[in-house]
């Protein structure tokens, strides 16, 4: 029989011959799982779909300017996922196709639905569409679920400790269903930053919670408190921490809100000796006002516009606007997932140009060799192009 291109190389090998008397003699008696069609990447596959087909089974409006969006797979199945993961979901408004990432705040004990919430934004395209247009029917693809802020038990403590602002505290409420339903043997502390109690999502069942476990606290902590408020004010800082968590140092510390809480949080605890270790962040994608972000060039506002080539096409890019966004604007389509710098799907090769690099994007080391930024959070700064 002929050899295939895996056998001629491993008779190259200096035990190659061994290798392949063994692999013959596998085959002899049983079924060689690698050559037979990689069944293990279709079982995979077919547990991990790479596009989730999703429809609209429930919304709900919580009355606080957010929307809880209930989705059952199309085909009746939804894969499996680890609370604090989100879903992309894909979507195509007025001729744009594009996506925005979503942490699953439904348990993942139960798989009849995902639910996510969608808060509204001060300008907000995806969002106002999930809360002004969206229907019971309607159906999505999207890819995931995704993402790494989860509790690991290998490294994290049982103990941990959740900061939450806004609708950051969607992936929390995955995280704490599953621990308060299944009854698993954690400890959680909940400190959640809120502009009003009011604004407060899923406030009702958080509180049960704590009432009911006595492994579950709860803090809701108001920054601009109504006269009459009698919880806790201000902004969660290292005195505030100290006090209400005086255990925080045998906790593991995870993040989850707006860019600006979410690093004077991150700052209160290491001038508190947490380490670096023991913190985990969620970015919700990269911030509006880029140009406030550390680094950002002297003199830009924003608003210049830039020529983006790619191809043969030029593209009008925003220097406040990711490169990515740039190219869905004009129907260019992109790989995408975390649009936060993390996944590195959205990457693409720096042909000249300068561009300005957000913070947090985690870039391999072979592509800064080579040149590819992730789109996602890369601004033009002066004209630029760029290889798909
Ligand atoms: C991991 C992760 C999890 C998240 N989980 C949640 C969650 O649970 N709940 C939640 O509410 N949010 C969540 N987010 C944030 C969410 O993905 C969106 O960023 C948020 O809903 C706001 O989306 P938006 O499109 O309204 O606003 P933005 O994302 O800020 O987008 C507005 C931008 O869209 C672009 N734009 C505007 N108009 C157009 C147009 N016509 N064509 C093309 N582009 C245009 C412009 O650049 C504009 O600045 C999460 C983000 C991440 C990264
Ligand atoms: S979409 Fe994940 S790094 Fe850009």
């Amino acid at each position: 029989m002929a050899k295939t291109i895996r056998e001629t190389l491993l008779g190259t090998l200096v035990h190659g011959e061994e290798i392949l008397e063994s692999i013959r003699v596998s085959r002899s008696i049983s079924q060689d799982k690698i050559p037979v069609g990689n069944i293990a990447d279709k079982k995979v596959a077919a547990l991990h779909p790479e596009r989730l087909s999703l429809v609209v089974a429930d919304v709900v409006d919580t009355g606080k300017n957010a929307r809880i969006i209930r989705f059952a797979g199309a085909d009746g199945y939804l894969p499996p996922f680890e609370a604090g993961q989100y879903i992309n979901i894909f979507t195509e408004i007025d001729g744009v196709r594009t996506s925005r990432p979503y942490s699953i705040s439904s348990s993942p004990r139960q798989r009849a639905y995902y639910e996510i919430t969608v808060a509204r934004t001060a300008e907000g395209f995806v969002s106002d569409y999930m809360i002004d247009k969206v229907q019971i029917g309607d159906r999505f693809s999207a890819n995931g679920p995704a993402g790494v802020f989860r509790y690991q038990p290998v490294f994290h403590s049982k103990k941990s400790l959740y900061f939450a602002g806004g609708s950051g505290i969607t992936p929390f409420m995955s995280m704490i269903r599953e621990v308060m339903e299944a009854a698993l043997d954690r400890d959680i502390v909940l400190l959640y930053g809120s502009r009003t109690p009011e604004a407060a999502l899923y406030h009702d069942e958080l509180a049960a919670y704590a009432e009911k476990h006595p492994n579950f606290k709860y803090h809701l902590v108001i920054s601009e408190p109504a006269e009459g408020w009698q919880g806790e004010t201000g902004f969660i800082n290292a005195g505030l921490i100290a006090r209400l968590v005086p255990d925080y140092a045998e906790r593991t510390a995870y993040i989850c809100g707006p860019q600006v809480m979410n690093d004077f949080c991150k700052k209160e605890l290491e001038s508190m000796g947490v380490p670096a270790k023991r913190i985990r962040r969620e970015m919700f994608g990269a911030r509006k006002d880029i140009q406030n972000e550390p680094g950002w060039p002297e003199g830009l506002t924003g608003n210049e516009v830039f020529r983006l080539t790619v191809g043969d096409r030029v593209i009008d890019a925003r220097s406040g606007e990711s490169i990515l966004t740039a190219l869905e604007r004009a129907g260019v389509r992109v790989n995408v997932c975390c649009r936060s710098g993390e996944c590195s799907l959205c990457r693409v090769k720096l042909v000249s140009g300068n561009v300005f690099l957000a913070r947090g994007m985690l870039r391999r080391y072979a592509d800064e060799q080579y040149g590819y930024i992730h789109s996602c959070k890369a601004y033009p700064i002066g004209d630029v192009v760029i290889q798909l």
